[in-house]
């Protein structure tokens, strides 16, 4: 049953619509809607708020301003977790960023809430704001994203640098990304008493309740949230967001329940997406390519007064050969949104400086940039000394420069052609962190001899439900139909959630030992082992977090990739089509190939739209995003996507946890823009180091190379 390519058990209902996510729930009365206004300057002030009109305009229950804005527990920025701080709206006349929450307009429709919140009069004093990522030099933040170090140094590189024998030294920079996860985050908040019921978009139940409760000034118990059913998040669902507390305050105000969903717009306004980043990568190596140094310094966008970081530069300590070494993470405080994670948080962004940077030296010294990765593959972490656990880096590059038939590659850059194409390969390494966050599972056999699977890990459309139902079918040997798998709702056994592609591993190793211990228990009793278990019977697994879990200092953990790209530029208009992709991963034991493949393939399609589409562009002036909607922020869409390859490698990383699981679910986006943006060279004999690379800053470079 593990491993098994099974079709989700939440198919049909996803289908048919019986699936009901966080709007369209009835669990109460019907909700009041509100509706969030933004604050329309960068930076500045609020004069003056004159509600009166909107008030007074039909179906109105609520105007909520920093004026009448009940009082809230205050962010602590000390509190290491972030997703469990409490985010309080409206908490004064300062405005901090574009489209801040400056109000919210309940009313009995939405359409009555959009009207009246047309008639508010919002007078701001507008301050000059720095929106842009430019120069500076930034700070040294407190730790990278997942608390990495900010900065590593192992031998002497600057020392080396200077004195190597071959070096490259390149700048790159990629742009803001937005989650744009397809079910907008979205609420529905009702109070009982004092006890909170909520149905949230959300990824977290744990880290949500906890940042609500401290947001709200109430107990941790008096949060009832239910997210059974989630439109994706992509990273933007961790954190709490300002419709969840809206609809919660407006709720607990009217005594009503209140819905409150952001406007495809306002997802790029309340909720951070993925900062740009400049950096600079430096190689230094032999004449033969044996690299001898390695440094990767990144400078990111960051907001004032709150801190987050991708660890763009932590997966380079574990990528490649070299003695000397230094990686670098700063971050520039611009007057933006929170930044905040979005899939693949910093290996996305890293690898497609790193990994270009790897095909330059490849071009710089003659050698093949399959060789190159291959001649540089290690077993120990080079910075910490550990073993790398699963490393099968060169099982992925080999098998799939085999599969993509890489030897038949023309190794010098502009020389494929196909009519007015310029053809290119191009290929990258992927490497993805494996997390492990503490998790627990509760399994009880129902009246009828069913089996009942219990967790408040999140399905945000990865295929949770489905994993849990094959590892308990599978450790209990039931079968699959008589599994039911309940999720995502406060008083379950807390799981890890749905973030970091660590879901899957945390979940299903307290499920099998939920189930262990349920088999053991009914042997125990004396139940035959014939798959029947005594109703009434229940038991409980878990699994510890990382801190605990002394595999994690013994090994550095990851998951690896290799992505190959073929692309078509047109020689005119500089239009890049990518006409193939292939991409090999080892990612543990899969649990279901069916499951693994869509987050593998997804991944592989973020690689796309990083290398020729996703930026979101900040208006210099007044600091907002021109491009918020899916209008003009561009993704990659079917017509962009050819039929993309996806091998997953016969694997089990023993070193990892007990089933041998590690994470898919980020590993495929890590390295596939780099394979598409080295495949572009390899097309035009043009490297643009600005992603994403558009038709235009392909055209601006290669005019600048036809004029040197
Ligand atoms: Mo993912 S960006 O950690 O949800």
């Amino acid at each position: 049953m593990i491993g098994s390519p099974t079709e989700r058990i939440d198919g049909p209902l996803k289908v048919s619509g019986a699936a009901r996510y966080t709007l369209d729930r009835r669990d109460t009365a019907p909700p009041l809607s509100g509706v969030i206004v933004g604050a329309a300057i960068g930076r500045g002030c609020i004069d003056r708020i004159d509600v009166a009109a909107a008030q007074a305009a039909p179906g109105v229950a609520l105007v909520l301003t920093h004026l009448n804005a009940p009082p809230q527990g205050r962010l602590d920025t000390s509190l290491p977790a972030q997703f469990s701080r409490a985010r309080p709206v409206f908490g004064g006349a300062r405005i901090d960023h574009a489209g801040q929450a400056v109000a919210l307009v309940v009313a009995a429709t939405l359409q009555q809430a959009q009207a009246a919140a047309a008639l508010l009069v919002i007078d701001c004093r507008q301050e000059p704001g720095e929106f842009v990522l430019d120069e500076q030099d930034g700070y040294a933040p407190e730790h990278a994203n997942a608390g990495f170090e900010t900065d590593t140094a192992v031998g002497d590189f600057e020392g080396h640098f200077a004195e190597a024998q071959v070096r490259i030294e390149r700048a790159y920079r990629t742009s803001f990304q937005a989650a744009h996860a397809l079910e907008p985050h979205a609420c529905q908040a009702h109070w009982q008493g004092d006890q909170l019921h909520l149905w949230s978009s959300l990824q977290s139940i744990r880290d949500t309740t906890a940042a609500l409760a401290a947001t709200l000034c109430i107990p941790l118990d008096a949060v009832h949230l239910d997210a059974a059913f989630v439109g994706g998040g992509f990273g933007s669902k961790l954190n709490l967001h300002a419709e969840t507390v809206c609809a919660a305050l407006a709720a607990r105000m009217l005594g009503r329940p209140v819905r409150v969903s952001l406007a495809r717009r306002q997802m790029t306004a309340l909720v951070g997406g993925r900062p740009e980043t400049r950096q600079r990568v430096r190689l230094a190596a032999t004449p033969g390519g044996q690299l001898t140094g390695i440094a990767h310094e990144v400078w990111m966008q960051g907001s004032r007064g709150e801190e987050f970081v991708e660890q763009s530069a932590s997966v380079t300590r574990a990528l490649y050969a070299g003695a000397h070494r230094m990686t670098r993470h700063r971050v520039v405080a611009l007057d933006r949104p929170l930044a905040e994670p979005v899939r693949a948080p910093g290996e996305l962004p890293g690898l497609l400086a790193v990994e270009t940077a790897m095909d330059e030296l490849a071009c710089e010294l003659g050698i093949d940039p399959l060789l190159l990765r291959l001649q540089n593959d290690v077993a120990v972490d080079p910075e910490r000394g550990v073993p790398l656990s699963g490393r099968r880096l060169a099982d992925c590059l080999r098998t799939g420069a085999q599969l993509f038939g890489w030897s038949r590659r023309p190794p010098l850059a502009g020389t494929l052609r196909e009519g007015r194409w310029h053809i290119g390969w191009g290929m990258a390494s992927s490497i993805r962190i494996h997390f492990q966050s503490d998790a627990h599972a509760l399994v009880r056999v129902t009246g009828d001899g069913g089996i009942e699977v219990l967790s408040d890990m999140t399905d945000i459309g990865t295929g949770t439900y489905t994993i849990v139902a094959q590892v308990a079918a599978d450790t209990l040997g039931v079968p699959l139909e008589r599994v039911a798998v309940r999720l995502a709702r406060s008083g379950l056994p807390a799981g890890g959630g749905s973030g970091g592609s660590w879901g899957a591993a945390n979940t299903s190793v307290a499920v099998r030992r939920a189930c262990e211990a349920l088999r053991d228990k009914a042997r125990a009793a004396g139940a035959s082992a014939d798959g029947r278990y005594p109703p009434g019977l229940a038991a409980e697994g878990s699994i510890v977090g990382q801190a605990d879990d002394p595999r994690y200092e013994k090994f550095s953990q990851h998951a690896y990739g290799a992505t190959f790209a073929e692309v078509a530029v047109d020689a005119d208009t500089f239009e890049v089509r990518v006409r193939r992709m292939l991409g090999v991963f080892a990612a543990g034991r899969i649990l279901n190939p069916l499951t693994a493949r869509s987050q593998l393939q997804g991944g592989m399609m973020w690689g796309i739209g990083s290398a020729l589409y996703e930026a979101g562009h900040i208006d210099p002036r007044f600091g907002h995003m021109v491009n918020g909607d899916l209008g003009e922020y561009l993704v990659p869409t079917h017509a962009d996507v050819p039929a993309i390859e996806v091998h997953m490698l016969d694997d089990a990383d023993g070193a990892a946890n007990d089933m041998g699981i590690k994470g898919v679910g980020e590993l495929g986006a890590c390295g596939s823009g780099a394979a598409v943006t080295n495949a572009i060279h390899h097309a035009t004999g043009i490297r643009v180091r600005e992603f994403p690379i558009t038709p235009t800053r392909l055209l601006l470079a290669a005019q600048s190379h036809d004029r040197t």
